[in-house]
């Protein structure tokens, strides 16, 4: 197991090839890390300036005057190999290498001395071919992504470089906390193992994501998938799941994307849940990172409308998921106010009608009753009640019951159910605009228990 702790907890940080010129890359990592908080010793290091955003410059790593634990190298493919040499002498730990120009575009030797250089050093590469990579608990940012990630407990591994710099900003619009981010490119050295074994001992990590085009060492991988998912859950992004989308991710990181079956096979070995699309992986992620795991099958459904209770229904069925009678205690509460035409059974269905206080007597009486273990919200937006009103009200329900469950929203309709989308959302009560998505967000959480069971046993025997 490699050892990632210098990494995530260094003393220092060197960016070599730290430019003076606003805009690129090696400018930006210097300004992340700066600006993003971190407290340790920053120091650029660049023969031709003196100062950069008012840090004192290095000519080399070697004229540092304390060992740095980590050193980002962002000058180009051909000067890397004289960078590790002399970070490598000087007592560097790691080299986050974001060049591009080796294995991906052919340069394979050149990869390979990357790495066999480095380890003659004692020191561990990440990269090459990557954007950098954020750890919030130590307040690094060492990208030259957007800086103001929002610190959380989601650890997201990316071996695409520009997706993953993209879904960096997307985790902000969409409110996702971070713990970590990984670019890990050509996987020269340090892969997806390496990091998962990290973060399924990492107390400031509870969801692990990962986009991946294909694995190095596909045995090491399941073995480390399967003892963090014991502990938390892996989400997958498999890109290449078909035959063009597998040759397009040989040219893009050179890597086998392989037969998709495999991978689903390996994937449910390791507990690894796979989604199909960047946005199921999102939708999954808040659901798993907002919500405590449910303590029963007891899953109930309360919407003002029955088209949406039925797509509802539909979609947790497509995920084994079949709802069951709602409890006794919830139908006598939700009685007392529904008129008689409303449907008690499971989606429970308090009509068209229902003003903004029914909502919240219906949530609070289902996260009150014992014998329900998670709630799907629904929300046809009509002109009698405003999304934002609703969503005031789950809110409320919520803080009053002082209990959490399992929950997942979807406000449908126009600008303003996505207002309402939003103020859920800064709750981190995970909410989105269809049914198909809230009951899918939902069934991944059950499928997290079943994929963690399934591993429990498999390790056993
Ligand atoms: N040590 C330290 N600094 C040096 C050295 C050296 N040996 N040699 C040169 N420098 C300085 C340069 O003077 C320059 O500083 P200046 O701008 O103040 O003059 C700075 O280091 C950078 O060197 P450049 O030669 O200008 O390199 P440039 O910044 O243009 O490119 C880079 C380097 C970014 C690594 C480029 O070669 C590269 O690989 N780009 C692609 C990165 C990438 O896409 N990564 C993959 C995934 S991310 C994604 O896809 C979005």
């Amino acid at each position: 197991m490699a050892d990632l702790t210098k990494l995530f907890y260094p003393n220092a940080i060197a960016v070599v090839g730290a430019s003076r010129q606003p805009g690129k890359i090696g400018y930006t990592i210097v300004k992340n890390l700066k600006e993003f908080g971190f407290q340790g010793r920053i120091y650029p290091v660049n023969p031709n300036a003196n100062e950069i955003l008012g840090l004192k410059c290095y000519p080399s790593v070697s004229s540092i005057p304390e060992p740095v634990d980590v050193v980002v190298v962002s000058v180009p493919a051909q000067k890397v190999l004289d960078v590790i040499d002399d970070a490598g002498k000087a007592g560097a730990k790691f080299a986050v290498v974001i060049a591009s120009g080796f294995k991906e575009v052919g340069n394979v030797e050149l990869e390979e001395e990357l790495v066999r250089r480095a380890h003659k050093y004692g020191m561990r590469v990440l990269g090459p071919n990557i954007f950098g990579y954020v750890y919030t608990p130590s307040k690094i940012n060492a990208t030259f992504g957007p800086r103001d990630v929002i610190p959380g407990n989601v650890a997201f591994i990316s071996q695409s470089g520009a997706l993953g710099i993209a879904l960096m900003g997307m985790t902000i619009l969409e409110g996702i906390g971070i713990s970590a981010i990984i670019s890990i490119g050509n996987k020269s050295d340090l892969d997806d193992a390496d990091f998962l074994e990290f973060f399924a001992e990492d107390p400031n990590t509870s969801v692990v994501l990962i986009y991946m085009e294909g694995a190095k060492d596909g045995k090491r991988f399941i073995e480390a998938a399967a003892k963090t998912t014991l502990k938390k859950p892996v989400i997958a992004i498999k890109a290449g799941r078909t035959e063009v989308g597998a040759r397009a991710a040989a040219s893009h990181t050179g890597s086998l994307a392989g037969n998709v079956a495999i991978y689903e096979a390996a994937f449910k070995q390791a507990g690894v849940l796979m989604a199909r699309s960047v946005e199921e992986a999102f939708d999954w992620v808040k659901a798993l990172s907002w919500n405590p795991l449910p303590e029963g099958e007891n899953l109930v459904v309360i919407t003002n409308g029955g088209g949406a209770g039925v797509q509802t229904t539909d979609t947790l069925a497509d995920n084994g998921i079949y709802l069951k009678e709602p409890p006794k205690y919830l139908v006598e509460e939700v009685k007392k106010f529904v008129p008689p035409f409303a449907s008690l059974a499971n989606p429970i269905d308090i009509t068209g009608m229902a003003p903004v206080d029914w909502y919240y007597k219906a949530v609070y009486a289902a996260l009150k009753d014992p014998e329900v273990h998670s709630i799907i919200v629904l929300y046809c937006h009509t002109a009698i009640t405003h999304p934002v009103d609703v969503a005031k009200a789950i809110i409320d329900a919520v803080k009053d019951a002082g209990v959490r469950k399992p929950m997942t929203v979807s406000l449908i309709g126009g600008k303003e159910a996505y207002e309402g989308i939003q103020l859920l959302t800064k709750e981190r009560i995970p909410a989105y605009p269809t049914p198909e998505r809230a009951a899918s967000a939902m069934a991944a959480i059950y499928k997290y228990l079943k994929a963690r069971k399934y591993v429990e046993e498999r390790l056993k025997s």
